[in-house]
């Protein structure tokens, strides 16, 4: 991250009362250097014993000696406290930039204290939060620093958060070079599967509970044990058969915008991915680095193939399901051609068939669930793209140096 501090791990020992803590380095939202947010963390009075700034102190001393560090009154610190867990300075002529020397009030303190007190924007606070867990995964505290300009008279300004510095013991593990500069935000879920997505969350939940209730009514009085079951089933089924028909309204829109869509990862080309040779070579590639045989595999801003017939799979089993819920509701009204149409399946496989398929693809759906949001947890904690909130705010984390195959135009 932060490359001139961050080769401060050696740090800075502080006396053999104090905790060893070292300086990691620091990350910046963008307006000032790496440099000045640890100028800017470090400003504190020459006497002060702060275990956090001697090791500010001494970084900047050892690591990077052509920071200034104005010295600063102690009467211009307003330390923190247990309510307020950040501390105040006033300095004096900051170089914040090369020649330009303002009067700053610095805000240095725990990450949220300071993000609930300052100025940032959504996108902001969402990199800064993400750079900040992940640090502290690898054992660092962030250190928040916010600045406030001073105007004539000492009138201070509106906070603006700028960044943080990493604080850590002698455990925390080195960052590697990598900062904000080196990521960016790219939009890929439209708004209408990010929707379509959470109803099948919600779809799928109550059509298994209900389900799962008309497979086995293990709860309530039963018939019978001669107790009283009144329309608890009809209930049941009558949600069971309700949102089962949602859900083919919402599948057939899926359908629909799979042809009519100009996005093109809604579009039905999408569900095969493999047009060509090197479609099917990519495939190989991405196998082999699932099955650890191959250590690097082409990146893909949507989908990689194999993510692609995955669901590709789950559509046709999603599909099954609809036309065997079909299939045995059409059992119940066998008045119309339809029905009868629908039912038809059931004379050539018999009807505890098509209850068997349809409850084996309830467990299918399940196993499928799990290992989803399995994968899902994993591949965001390890890639780091964001790829949960995705599903909600349609977009995810790229390293700019990134050239996903599918996406040409980006890199
Ligand atoms: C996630 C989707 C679904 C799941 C997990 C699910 C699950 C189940 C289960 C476990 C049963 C009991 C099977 C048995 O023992 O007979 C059942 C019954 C049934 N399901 Fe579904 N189902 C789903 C979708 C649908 C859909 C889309 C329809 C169509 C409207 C539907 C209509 C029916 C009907 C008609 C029955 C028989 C009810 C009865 O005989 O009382 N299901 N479902």
């Amino acid at each position: 991250m932060s490359q001139a501090a961050g080769k401060a791990n050696a740090g800075a020992t502080a006396t053999a009362a104090t905790p060893r803590l070292q300086v990691g380095g620091s990350f910046t939202l963008g307006r000032l250097s790496e440099g000045v947010i640890l100028g800017l963390a470090a400003v504190s009075s020459r006497e002060s014993v702060d275990p956090v700034d001697m090791a500010l102190a001494r970084t900047l001393e050892e690591d990077r000696p052509d920071l200034v560090k104005p010295p600063v009154d102690p009467d211009d610190i307003d330390p923190a406290s247990p309510n307020r867990r950040y501390r105040l300075t006033m300095v004096r002529y900051f170089p914040l930039h090369d020649d330009d020397r303002r009067d700053v009030v610095v805000m240095r303190g725990a990450l949220e204290a300071v993000l609930a007190k300052a100025a940032i924007s959504r996108k902001d606070k969402a990199l800064i939060r993400r750079n900040a867990a992940w640090a502290q995964g690898r054992g660092w505290r962030p250190l928040a620093v916010a600045t406030a300009p001073v105007t004539g008279r000492d009138k201070v300004g509106q906070f603006t958060v700028e960044g943080f510095v990493y604080i850590g013991l002698g455990h925390a593990k080195p960052l590697p070079n990598e900062g904000p500069a080196d990521w960016a935000w790219v939009q890929v879920w439209s708004a209408s599967l990010r929707v379509q997505h959470w109803i099948n969350v919600a779809v799928v939940f109550t059509l298994s509970a209900t389900g799962y209730i008309i497979m086995d009514p293990f709860f309530g009085p039963t018939a019978g044990e001669g107790g009283d079951v009144g329309f608890l089933m009809g209930w049941v089924r009558l949600i069971h058969f309700s949102v089962g028909f949602l859900w083919i309204v919402v599948g057939l829109t899926r359908v629909v915008a799979a042809f009519t869509s100009r996005d093109r990862h809604l579009r039905w080309n999408a569900w095969w991915p493999l047009k060509t040779k090197t479609d099917v070579k990519r495939l190989g590639q991405v196998v082999g680095h699932y099955a650890l045989i191959k250590e690097e595999a082409p990146l893909f801003l949507a989908h990689n193939p194999l993510q692609q017939l995955t669901y590709t799979g789950l559509y046709l089993a999603c599909g099954v399901q609809m036309l065997t819920g079909l299939t045995l509701f059409g059992l119940y009204h066998q008045t119309n051609w339809f029905w009868e149409m629908m039912a038809v399946p059931t004379h050539w496989v018999g009807i505890p068939f098509i209850r068997l398929i349809h409850t084996m693809m309830m467990f299918f759906l399940w196993a499928f669930v799990i290992v989803h949001v399995y994968l899902a947890v994993r591949a965001d904690s390890l890639e780091r793209h964001g790829g949960i909130s995705s599903m909600i705010n349609g977009g995810v984390w790229l390293r700019r140096d990134a050239k996903p195959v599918d996406a040409p135009e980006i890199g």
